[in-house]
């Protein structure tokens, strides 16, 4: 997509120059997985690989989307925001939609032509990059009062209410909120955040991008979601209250297995304490420079949410074994919801060449697709061009 002048594809389709570009960062979570809708603490960092939106107004009530990656165009009215099947442009029409019912309605049209370097279904966060940035693009074209906070909730409310996935905050949140070099300790309860700087040293952050597509992704991670507020009704009726599955405590465990008197419930319970828990040692191992730790507690989170939580899957399972066979690995685990997608792997920095050269090579040995390995710089969050 680099040789496209898009500026010029812009004009070509719409018959308008550009007046602004919007971009919008893509994320990885460095652990605290599936815990954002359990009450928990997560730790994500934006990275630089970006979707963008290309804007101009309009002189009727019309919205025009267009996306340069899927080839697709629509064509839509303000006055009719309905959902439309399974279909992309659901997300920027939802955000309009969500806008509206915030009182933040639009009356005039636009146009928007979206580019993204964010593969959709990778596990990078693609659809929330694409409603933090419609509603981001829009507060600031029609000049709505919305801080950066404001637009995560609203870009989660419509991924919640309008595209119907049952998601927790982590995504919208660090890719409105996102600062250049951090990472950022989010309290997914209280929406309260630190930000970390992130420098490992002599290793680095790698994203493992296993090409596998996240199938029935929605489907099984509103299935967890569910099990887990099963869970949580039956440990405040029969066991002790708490607002959220995080409140309780690994000390507690055996007692929450006796209650609850169900092998998988157990499990889902087992992993999202366990994982809060290693959010907390994540962070004091990071404080101390312990990389071997940290290292350690990235595998620890992935077990967990292979034997515990079964959101992993073979294409991530066998990237991971194969970054932790690397003597210059010191941990890897799946980021995101899983089910394929990317993970993540901290590397010795001169082992990275090694490093990317046998996963590369057993994976494909292994499983017959490549995958792709890359590093990452950390950028602000969403912000105009
Ligand atoms: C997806 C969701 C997030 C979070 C992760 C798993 O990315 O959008 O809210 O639950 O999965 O940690």
């Amino acid at each position: 997509m680099e040789n496209i002048d898009v500026k010029d594809v812009f004009k070509q389709l719409y018959g308008k120059e550009v007046e602004a570009v919007y971009k919008a960062p893509a994320r990885i979570n460095l652990i605290g997985e599936h815990i954002d809708y359990n009450g928990g603490l997560v730790f994500p960092s934006t990275i630089g690989i970006y979707t963008k939106c290309y804007f101009s107004k309009r002189d009727d009530k019309e919205i025009h989307l267009c996306s340069l990656n899927k080839k697709k165009a629509v064509t839509r009215n303000l006055d009719d925001l309905s959902k439309n099947g399974n279909s992309w442009e659901n997300y920027p029409i939802g955000a309009v939609y969500t806008l509206a019912r915030n009182g933040f309605k639009i009356e005039q049209g636009f146009n928007m032509l979206f580019t993204s370097e964010i593969p959709m279904g990778s596990g990078l966060s693609s659809s929330a990059a694409i409603l933090d940035l419609t509603i981001y693009t829009l507060k600031s074209e029609y000049n709505f009062d919305i801080d950066n906070k404001l637009v995560s909730l609203i870009a989660w409310e419509t991924e919640n209410k309008y595209c119907g996935l049952s998601c927790g905050i982590m995504d919208q949140a660090i890719i409105a909120l996102g600062k250049k070099n951090h990472a950022m300790l989010l309290d997914c309860y209280k929406y309260k955040y630190d930000y970390f700087p992130f420098d490992l040293g002599d290793y680095s952050l790698l994203v493992l991008k296993t090409n596998k597509p996240r199938t029935l992704t929605d489907s099984k991670y509103n299935e967890r979601v569910r099990e887990c507020d099963l869970a949580l009704d039956k440990l405040k009726e029969k066991f002790r209250h708490a607002n959220n599955l995080c409140e309780y405590k690994m000390e507690e465990m055996d007692e929450i297995k006796k209650v609850l008197n169900d092998d998988l419930l157990y499990r889902r319970v087992l992993h999202v304490v366990s994982e809060n828990k290693r959010v907390s040692d994540f962070k004091d191992a990071l404080l101390k420079n312990d990389l071997k730790l940290v290292g350690k507690l990235l595998n620890e989170s992935h077990f967990s949410l292979k034997d515990n939580y079964e959101v992993t899957g073979e294409h991530l399972d066998t990237i991971t074994k194969l970054a932790r066979e690397n003597k210059g690995c010191l941990g890897a685990r799946m980021t995101g919801a899983g089910f394929g997608g990317c993970a993540i792997a901290i590397v010795k920095k001169d082992s990275i060449e090694e490093f990317k050269k046998t996963v590369i090579s057993g994976y494909s040995k292994a499983l017959g697709i490549t995958c792709d390995i890359f590093e990452c710089e950390i950028p602000d969050g969403v912000s105009k061009e």
